[in-house]
C-alpha cells in the first residue's frame, strides 16, 4: 500500500531515496518522509501532501544539491494511510521516544493498540496516531531495558511480538554502518548494488541503480551494510538467498511484472481481504475500534438505506441480502444520484451506509448530506483514509485495498464485501440475533476467504482460454438468482466497462419475461451458480437458454451438482458459504472481462470514457 526505499553505501543517498519516492509516485499517496543518518543522529524531514513539499523542506535544509549533505545512510516512505488522518505527525518514519530509532513501515500492526497500551503505561509518549509508532518505542523498550545485545536483537525481539503484516525499515543512531529490513504478508525486495545496497516495497523505485535483487520471504530479516547483506529468519538463524536478476523496464515493474495495473490489482486481492478482516477479528469476535455504534443505538435502528454508485452500489446489493438475513432490519438500496432526488422516506431511526473507494464521488457524497439532513445516523465503508466522504460520515470502517489504480474497481469490491461482511456480523450481535459463538464460526469462514482467493487466481488458465474463445461476443448476458443477481450486476458492469461489449445483468427467473427474445444461437451467457437453495432454479433457467442456442458459462462451488451437464464450460471455486460467494466469485467475473478486453486490444487500465474518480453531477 505505502512505499518503502531504503540505502546504505557510498554514493550520496538523499538523491537515491527522493529518486527511488518519485519512481513511486504512480500509486498515489497523501504524505512522504525520510530519515537519514548525519553526524551521529537521525533527523527526519516528513510532510503531508506531494512529494514536492518533502523535496521543498530537504531544499530548506540542504540547499539545491541534495547530495551536498554528504549523507550516506537513509530510509525513506511514501504514505497511504490506513491508520489515522495524513498529516505531518502521522507519516513516516517514525522515532523512538530518544529520537535513536527511526522506522518505516507498510502493512498493519493488528496488535497494535494492546501494544501501545502496555508502553503507555511504562512512560511512553505517543505522538502519532499510526500502528507503527509501537514499533519504534517497542524496538528501543528492548534495546535500552531489556538487555538486548544489540539493535538486532531488540528488532528480533519485536519482530516476535508484533503481530499482523509488516514491511519495515529500521535505522538506529547507534549503529551508523548497517540497517535492518524485514517483511511479513507485506513485499520487500533488497537491492544488491555496486556502490552499495537498497530496500523496496516496490522495485521499479532502486531498478535504476540494481537489477539484482533478493525477493525477501515471510518472517525473512536483512541486515543490509554497505558492502554486503546478511539474510535470516525471525529467530537470526542465517538462511541462504540467491539473488535474482529483473530484467523488466520501468513500466512493468511499476505493474509488479503484470501487464496492466488491473491484473496486478486482482491479483492483490488476497492481500487486500486479508487486510481488511484480520487486524479486525479478535479471538473469533469482531472489533471495530473507531466505530462508535453502541447496541442502544443499534436498537433504534429501524431501517438501512443503502447508498453508492456503480461497483460500490453493486456491493450494496450483496449488503442488503446479508444484513436483511442476519439482522432482519429492513433495508434499501439506491443508486446515489437517483436517491437524492427521489425523496426519500428517511428519519432519525435510518442507518444510512455509503459506500466508495474513493471517498470522493460528488453524487455519493450529495447523497449522504442529504440523508444527513433528513436526521439518518451515516456510516461509510472507504478506501481512502481523510477522504471527504471519510470525514463527513459519522462512523467509517476502511477498506484496506491500498491504492486502486486501474479505472475498472476490482480489489475494492471485494474489500468492500469483506467490510460489509464484518458490519452485519457486528450489527447481527449486537442486536441480540447472533451469539458470540456463532459470529466466530462466521469470522473464521470469512478468515479463510483469501486462501481461496489465491486458488482461484491460480486455476485463472480455465477462463483465459473460454475468453479466447468467445471474445467477439456481441452481446453478454449475466444472470443469477438471490446473491448471484447481485454479483452479476458486478460481473455485466466489469464486463461492459473494459470491453465494450453490450451486456446486462438479468435476474434468472425474469429472463421469460421478455429478455429471454434476445438469446440466439451462440448469444453468450454467464452464471454464477453459488446459492445452493436456488441452484435447481438456476440450472432450468439455464436449460431455456440453452435451448435457444446459448453457450454458457457456469461459475460454481466445487460441490455444486449437475452443473457440467448443462454449462459449457464450468469454472470451480473452493466451497463457501453462500452468504460470502460473491467474494469470491467475483474474481473469475473480472478476469473473465480483462481476458475478454486485452484480447479485443481495449486499454484495459484506462477503459473510454470513464475517469477513476466521479467528482462531477
Ligand atoms: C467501476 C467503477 C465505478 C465506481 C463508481 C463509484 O469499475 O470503478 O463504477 O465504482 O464510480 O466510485 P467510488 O467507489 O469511488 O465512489
Amino acid at each position: 500500500m505505502c512505499g518503502i526505499v531504503g540505502y546504505i553505501g557510498s554514493r550520496p543517498a538523499l538523491p537515491i531515496l527522493m529518486g527511488g519516492l518519485h519512481r513511486l509516485e504512480y500509486r498515489g499517496y497523501d504524505s512522504a518522509g525520510v530519515a537519514f543518518f548525519q553526524e551521529g543522529r537521525i533527523d527526519v524531514v516528513k510532510r503531508k501532501g506531494r512529494l514536492s513539499n518533502l523535496e521543498g523542506a530537504l531544499r530548506g535544509q540542504f540547499g539545491d544539491d541534495l547530495s551536498s549533505g554528504g549523507i550516506r545512510l537513509g530510509i525513506a516512505h511514501t504514505r497511504w494511510a490506513t491508520h489515522g488522518a495524513p498529516s505531518d505527525e502521522n507519516s513516516h518514519p517514525h522515532l523512538s521516544a530518544s529520537g535513536r530509532i527511526a522506522v518505516v513501515h507498510n502493512g498493519i500492526i493488528e496488535n497494535y493498540l494492546e501494544i501501545k497500551r502496555s508502553l503507555t503505561t511504562l512512560g511512553y509518549r505517543f505522538v502519532s496516531e499510526t500502528d507503527t509508532e509501537v514499533v519504534a518505542h517497542l524496538i528501543e523498550h528492548h534495546f535500552t531495558t531489556d538487555a538486548c545485545r544489540d539493535l538486532l536483537s531488540a528488532v528480533l525481539r519485536t519482530l516476535g511480538e508484533i503481530e499482523g503484516s509488516y514491511a519495515l525499515g529500521v535505522l538506529c543512531a547507534d549503529d551508523p554502518d548497517s540497517f535492518i529490513a524485514a517483511r511479513k504478508d507485506s513485499p520487500l525486495v533488497v537491492g544488491l548494488g555496486d556502490h552499495g545496497n537498497f530496500i523496496a516495497s516496490d522495485i521499479p523505485a532502486i531498478l535504476e541503480h540494481t537489477r539484482e535483487v533478493l525477493i525477501l520471504e515471510d518472517k525473512e530479516v536483512a541486515v543490509l551494510r554497505a558492502d554486503g547483506v546478511r539474510v535470516m529468519d525471525t529467530l537470526g538463524r542465517p538462511v541462504d538467498r540467491r539473488p535474482m536478476h529483473v530484467d523488466w523496464d520501468i513500466e512493468s515493474a511499476e505493474k509488479g511484472g503484470y501487464e496492466h495495473f488491473m491484473m496486478k490489482e486482482i491479483h492483490e486481492e488476497p492481500r487486500a481481504v486479508r487486510d481488511t478482516v484480520a487486524p479486525r477479528i479478535h479471538g473469533g469476535g469482531i472489533r471495530l475500534d473507531d466505530i462508535s455504534l453502541t447496541a442502544e443505538d443499534v436498537a433504534r435502528i429501524q431501517r438501512i438505506q443503502i447508498i453508492a454508485c456503480g461497483t460500490a452500489n453493486h456491493a450494496g446489493h450483496v449488503a442488503r441480502h446479508a444484513i436483511e438475513s442476519l439482522c432482519r432490519i429492513p433495508v434499501d438500496v439506491d443508486v446515489a444520484s437517483e436517491f437524492r432526488y427521489r425523496d426519500p422516506i428517511v428519519d432519525g431511526r435510518t442507518l444510512a451506509i455509503v459506500i466508495s473507494q474513493s471517498g470522493e464521488t460528488l453524487d455519493t457524497m450529495a447523497a449522504m448530506r442529504e440523508a444527513k439532513r433528513r436526521g439518518a445516523r451515516t456510516f461509510a465503508i472507504v478506501n481512502v483514509v481523510g477522504s471527504s466522504i471519510a470525514r463527513e460520515a459519522d462512523d467509517v470502517l476502511y477498506t484496506m485495498a491500498g491504492p486502486e489504480i486501474a479505472v475498472a474497481s476490482t480489489k475494492a469490491y471485494n474489500t468492500q464485501l469483506a467490510a460489509v461482511y464484518l458490519l452485519t456480523f457486528r450489527l447481527a450481535v449486537l442486536l441480540g440475533r447472533m451469539t458470540e459463538a456463532e459470529c466466530a464460526i462466521w469470522t473464521g469462514k470469512l478468515l479463510a476467504l483469501p486462501e481461496s482467493l489465491e486458488r482461484i487466481l491460480s486455476d485463472r488458465e480455465v477462463l483465459q482460454r473460454f475468453a479466447y474463445e468467445h471474445f467477439n461476443a456481441r452481446s453478454v448476458f449475466f444472470i443469477g438468482r438471490g446473491l448471484d443477481f447481485a454479483l452479476s450486476m458486478e460481473g455485466s458492469l466489469k464486463l461492459k466497462e473494459i470491453s465494450y461489449i453490450h451486456s446486462e445483468a438479468y435476474a434468472g427467473g425474469e429472463l421469460k419475461h421478455g429478455t429471454i427474445a434476445l438469446i440466439e444461437e451462440g448469444t453468450l451467457v454467464v452464471c454464477p451458480l453459488t446459492q445452493t437453495s436456488l441452484l435447481d432454479k438456476m440450472i432450468g433457467n439455464i436449460r431455456e437458454v440453452k435451448a435457444r442456442g446459448a453457450v454458457v458459462l457456469g461459475i460454481a462451488c466445487d460441490s455444486a451438482p449437475k452443473v457440467d451437464d448443462v454449462c459449457d464450460t464450468v469454472f470451480r471455486i473452493p466451497d463457501v458459504d453462500p452468504l460470502l460467494a460473491p467474494l469470491l466469485a467475483v474474481t473469475p467475473m473480472q478476469l473473465f472481462a480483462y481476458y475478454v478486453a486485452v484480447n479485443k486490444g481495449c486499454d484495459v487500465d484506462k477503459p473510454r470514457n470513464l475517469a477513476k474518480s466521479v467528482t462531477v453531477e
